[in-house]
């Protein structure tokens, strides 16, 4: 399987890499190399490489920061995903993306389902829910994993960012009325990995099992490493400085993803520990 990653410098792009097999050729692109908002580059692209799968990683992400530069997300995310599903379209590649549970509200009070109605708060939502609208206009063959609040060795998140700010003594008022589940971007292209295998097509949820809040996730990590848990506090969303409205449930059912690929994914909290292990092997980590 020849396969072409676009946004590969990213948090999930560096991980989807190392899970496929080299051996039938795999060229990983970063923004430099290729700008998916550039429809001739992408044409180019998939014509010089001619991949059976390209799995397009490239994306805008900061969620708040989206708020006040809505068109330039809605540029990368909406425009950009058009242009390499029609690019996949023209030469009969095989395309995988990527979406998130802030497409929904968060007024669910079970997990989300794959075919359950979209209600995006943010502007961040709403440009990844538009481009999940824009794949499927394209009529390509496709596959969108949705997934949430990823971590992994690429780049800054919420665990890292919790880690150093409780080292340097700082006190953390994090969100306990978010529900959701962590997800190691390795468990993610793991999973896409298995996906493919199993010829998924479609729609399909990815997390870890299990469920906590950014407060729950952030005691955890700090229990882990040894940290004392004095300066960490439970705040309400509302209370908090962040632009960008968040669903306050958006855990995925990951039912669709047992049935097709017959293995369930393993729970948030040792995803987590391995993770903390790779990046805090003498901080008591266990
Ligand atoms: N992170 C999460 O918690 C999360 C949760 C659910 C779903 N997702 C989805 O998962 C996918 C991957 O997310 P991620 O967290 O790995 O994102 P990320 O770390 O922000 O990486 C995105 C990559 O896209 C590149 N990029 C930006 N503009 C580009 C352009 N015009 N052309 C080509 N590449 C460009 C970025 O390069 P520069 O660094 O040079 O800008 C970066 O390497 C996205 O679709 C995201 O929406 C992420």
């Amino acid at each position: 399987m020849r396969l072409l990653i676009t946004g590969g410098l990213g948090l999930l792009g560096k991980e989807i890499e190392q899970v496929f097999d080299r051996s039938a050729g795999i060229r990983t692109t970063d923004r430099e190399e290729w700008d998916v908002t550039d429809p001739a580059a992408c044409r180019r692209e998939v014509d010089g490489f001619r991949p059976d799968v390209v799995i397009h990683c490239a994306a805008y992400t900061a969620v708040d920061r989206a708020e006040s530069e809505a068109a330039f997300a809605n540029l990368l995310n909406v425009e950009g995903t058009r242009n390499v599903a029609r690019a996949c379209r023209e030469r009969g590649a095989l395309m995988v993306t990527f979406g998130t549970d802030y497409i929904f509200d968060g007024a669910s009070s079970r997990p989300y389902r794959e075919e359950d109605p979209a209600n995006p708060l943010s502007v961040y939502g709403k440009t990844k829910w538009a481009a999940e609208q824009a794949l499927r206009e394209e009529g390509g063959d496709h596959l969108l994993v949705r997934a949430q609040w990823m971590f992994g060795p690429a780049g800054k998140n919420f665990i890292r960012t919790i880690l150093e700010k409780a080292r340097r003594g700082e006190t953390l008022r994090v969100a306990s009325d978010q529900v959701g589940c962590p997800t190691f971007s390795r468990d993610l292209a793991g999973a896409v990995r298995k996906l493919l295998e199993a010829g998924a097509r479609g729609t399909v949820h990815f997390s870890s099992e299990g469920e906590t809040s950014w407060f729950g996730l952030a005691r955890h990590v700090l229990e882990r490493c040894g940290l004392p848990t004095g300066s960490l506090f439970a705040a309400k969303t509302r209370d908090l400085p962040y632009p960008a409205p968040r669903p306050a449930y958006g855990v995925l059912s990951k039912e669709k993803y047992r049935a097709i690929t017959g293995v369930s994914p393993r729970p948030w909290e040792e995803a987590v520990g391995e993770y903390l292990e790779m990046i805090d092997p003498e901080g008591g980590a266990r």
